[in-house]
């Protein structure tokens, strides 16, 4: 399930040293391994990569960590397919995020106009305090499935497995990891969902349950 945050956008400043610091990535090749062992031979994976840096755990943190009494720590994500020039889209297979539970995403570039969150009908467990694994396409069922904008924050539980599909080029995200479980983010910042709208506007309802 993706959540819509009434949170304010970032600054200039902080759009500045994300983008600053995605452009500073190279391609993950180990990544693409690690999830290219368990697809099929020709899913077209794209890199991903997740890092922070000190001038950006500064600028996210003066400007959002008001609005949590739980520690904020961000990062900059960038999935990139590298395949674009064939015409192909990428996709980010199926995973759980690897010690973070809650997730805050900002998307910077959304990869193209028709990029899918999509979750499945696994999580794991509680008590498992690392998570980040990954399972085939195959061993899971949809649940639900999203088309995020710029200019939202979006909230989920990333121990749910998701993926991202049909990803065109880059996609950037500022990402927050907020140092609780999910139910208990849920139920201690209330006051910032904003319910309605993810119920009317973001669900890719076409897709939703198949
Ligand atoms: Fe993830």
């Amino acid at each position: 399930m993706l959540y819509k945050l009434n949170l304010p956008q970032p600054t200039d400043l902080l759009e500045k040293i994300a983008i600053d610091i995605a452009k500073s990535y190279t391609i993950n090749y180990d990544s693409i391994e690690w999830h290219k062992k368990i697809q099929k031979e020709n899913t077209n994976i794209v890199s991903g990569i997740f890092k922070n840096r000190d001038d950006l755990i500064t600028q996210t943190r003066s400007e959002y960590q008001k609005f949590f009494t739980h520690k904020i720590y961000p990062t900059i994500g960038l999935l990139e397919n590298i395949n674009k020039n064939v015409g192909h889209t990428g996709c980010y297979p199926p995973h759980s995020d690897r010690l973070r539970h809650v997730v805050l995403n900002y998307y910077l570039e959304l990869g193209g106009e028709n990029v899918v969150t999509t979750f499945y009908d696994k999580y794991d467990d509680p008590t498992d305090k690392v998570g980040g694994y990954v399972v085939k396409y195959g061993d899971l069922n949809i649940v639900n499935q999203y088309i995020t904008k710029k200019g939202t924050w979006y909230n989920f539980n990333s121990r749910q497995y998701h993926s991202v599909e049909n990803i065109e080029d880059r996609r950037i995200i500022l990402s927050i990891a907020v140092d609780t479980d999910f139910l208990t983010f849920y139920n201690s910042y209330k006051n910032i969902y904003n319910l309605s709208e993810t119920e009317n506007k973001v669900i890719c309802g076409a897709s939703e349950g198949t």
